[in-house]
This record gives structure tokens, sequence and C-alpha cells, in this order.
């Protein structure tokens, strides 16, 4: 028999070395997602109809009742980052 070589392959340390790899890229990439979620916006009623910008700022901008940090990112889609409350008005993501 010429395969008999084929049907008796078993995983090597180099293949069992590569699938730890792969396992430790999942893993990495899991806990990364969990990572970047951030603190959602409450779900009361100013937050469920602002649906603009301009609208979270007139609260969160340096003048407003609660301030983003000065460090806060400039990004303006807010909802990239914070999940929308419940019912918000706006259209969907
Ligand atoms: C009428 C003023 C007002 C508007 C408009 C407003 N917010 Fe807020 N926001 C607040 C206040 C006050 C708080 C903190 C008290 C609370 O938890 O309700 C807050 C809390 C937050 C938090 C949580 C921050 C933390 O430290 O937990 C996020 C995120 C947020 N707002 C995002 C937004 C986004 C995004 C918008 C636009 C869709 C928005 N806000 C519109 C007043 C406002
Ligand atoms: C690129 C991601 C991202 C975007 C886009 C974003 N935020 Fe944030 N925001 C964060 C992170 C991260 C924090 C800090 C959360 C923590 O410390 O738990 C934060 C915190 C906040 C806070 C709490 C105060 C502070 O600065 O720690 C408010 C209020 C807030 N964001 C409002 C907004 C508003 C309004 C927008 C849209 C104009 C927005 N964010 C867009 C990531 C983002």
């Amino acid at each position: 028999m010429a395969n008999q070589q084929k049907s008796s392959w078993k995983p090597g340390k180099r293949d069992l070395f590569f699938l730890g790899m792969v396992a430790a890229v999942v893993l990495a990439l899991v806990l990364g997602t969990s990572e970047r979620k951030t603190t959602p916006v409450p779900d009361d009623e100013a937050h469920r109809t602002s649906t603009s910008r301009a609208a979270c700022m007139s609260c969160h901008g340096p003048q407003g009742v609660y301030p983003q940090s000065a460090k806060h990112t400039q990004v303006d889609k807010c909802f990239l980052c914070h999940t929308q409350p419940e019912k918000w008005v706006g259209a969907a993501k």
C-alpha cells in the first residue's frame, strides 16, 4: 500500500504550537471586543430624544451640565461606543 503514510498522520509539536497560536489569537480578539464597550447612554427621556451630536453636546459639551472629560474622544458618532437607550427615537444605527 503506497498511501500508508498519509492515513497514519498524527499531530506533531509544530501542529500543536500552531493550534495554540490560533487559540491565543481568538482569545485576544474576544477579550479585546469586551474592552471596547463603554458606559451605556442612560435610558431616560433626555437621552431617548436626543438625535444629533449637537443635542448631546448641549449637555455634554464644556458648557453643559455634564461635560465630557478633557481627554474624551472628538469622534462625533456617540453610539459607535456608547450603547443606545432602548427606546431611542432616532433611526436605527
Ligand atoms: C438634557 C441634557 C442631556 C442631553 C441632551 C444628553 N445627556 Fe447624556 N447625560 C446627562 C446627564 C445629566 C448625565 C448624568 C446623569 C445620568 O446618568 O442621567 C448623562 C449621562 C450620560 C452618559 C453616561 C456617563 C457616565 O459617566 O455614566 C453618557 C454616555 C451620555 N450621557 C451620553 C449622551 C449622548 C450620546 C447624548 C445624545 C444622544 C446625550 N448624552 C444627551 C445629560 C444629557
Ligand atoms: C470612540 C469611542 C467613543 C465615542 C465615539 C464617544 N465616546 Fe463618550 N466615552 C468613551 C469612553 C471610552 C468613555 C469613558 C468611559 C469610562 O471611563 O467608563 C466615555 C465617557 C463619556 C462620558 C462620561 C464623562 C467622561 O468623559 O468620562 C460622557 C458624558 C460621554 N462619553 C458622552 C459622549 C457623547 C455625547 C458622545 C458623542 C458626541 C460620545 N461620548 C462619543 C468613548 C466614546
